[in-house]
């Protein structure tokens, strides 16, 4: 990071209980960290030590049980259910490991989406949506449905959908968890280089550390806490996947798409 950093998101003190029943679990304990603007973050740890619940309590998805969250210098729980969602279009972008894309919607119409939300003109918005799947290299399947892609296709859209309307951070949730590692490979580039043209900041899920390595920052977390914070000096690095370019050619795995409201956490 440059000098000029500017912090963008603040977690102070984040604390995140689940009750069930009489059972009380601490999926986030008193967790504290900065990610500066246009800066790669990536929340990193085993299965179940607490990271979904804390990018999900970043984006306003879950609820604080105590400590602050401020974006853009906003605490986001001091705002109303109106406000955050209209916060979240203006702002956030989302990518999910089951890519949630509706399925009985084509590509166009699924990366059309956020700007429907934001009562953009149908023109408008359909030539954006177009535009952002060329970028994404699907410009000849704008009108296939998600079932009529491959995984690695499906997240193609979930991504065009993700950074359709610029915003200003994009989290992930584990977004090649259902992908093989050729496709994640691609997956993670196409991220990278979106966020970097547009000086984007990414909040990404991983309990890969390959996948981590993609990051300016990795946030170690376990069992509910920030075990350390890692820094690379060098900037974003590079993926050290082993596939050459002929592997792009292997056969995609054909992945069901599965519609939920939620990410699935892993
Ligand atoms: N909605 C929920 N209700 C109760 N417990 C939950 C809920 N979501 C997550 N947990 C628990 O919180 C802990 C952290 O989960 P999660 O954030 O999904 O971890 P990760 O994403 O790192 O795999 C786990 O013990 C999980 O079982
Ligand atoms: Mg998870």
């Amino acid at each position: 990071m440059n000098d000029k950093a500017e912090t963008i998101i603040e977690v102070k003190n984040a604390k995140k209980i689940y009750r069930m029943g009489s059972e009380r679990i601490c999926a986030v304990n008193d967790v504290s960290f900065t990610i500066q603007k246009g800066e790669f973050c990536c929340l990193y740890g085993a299965s179940g030590s607490g990271k979904s619940t804390l990018l999900n309590l970043m984006a306003g998805i879950e609820k604080l049980t105590s400590g602050q969250i401020i974006i853009k210098g906003k605490s986001i729980k001091r705002m109303n259910e109106k406000n955050l969602a209209k916060f979240r279009q203006n702002n956030l972008g989302f990518v999910f490991q089951s890519y949630n894309l509706l399925n009985s919607m084509t590509a166009l119409e699924n990366v059309e989406l956020p700007l429907v939300f934001k009562h953009m003109k149908s023109k408008l918005r359909k030539r954006m949506a177009k535009d952002m799947l060329v970028k994404v290299g699907l410009g000849s399947r704008i009108k296939h449905k998600p079932k009529e892609m491959s995984g690695g296709q499906q997240q193609r859209v979930g991504i065009a959908r993700a950074f359709v309307g610029n915003p200003e951070i994009v989290f992930a949730d584990e977004p090649t968890g259902n992908l093989d590692s050729k496709t994640s490979k691609e997956v993670m580039d196409l991220i990278q280089e979106m966020a970097r043209k547009n000086h984007q900041t990414i909040v990404m899920v991983t309990h890969d550390r390959r996948l981590a390595e993609y990051a300016d920052k990795i946030i170690h977390i376990f069992d509910g806490k920030v075990e350390k914070i890692e820094i690379k000096k060098e900037g974003p690095g590079e993926m050290p996947f082993e596939e050459n370019a002929a592997d792009h050619l292997a056969k995609e795995e054909p992945v069901t798409a599965i519609l939920q409201e939620q990410p699935v956490t892993g």
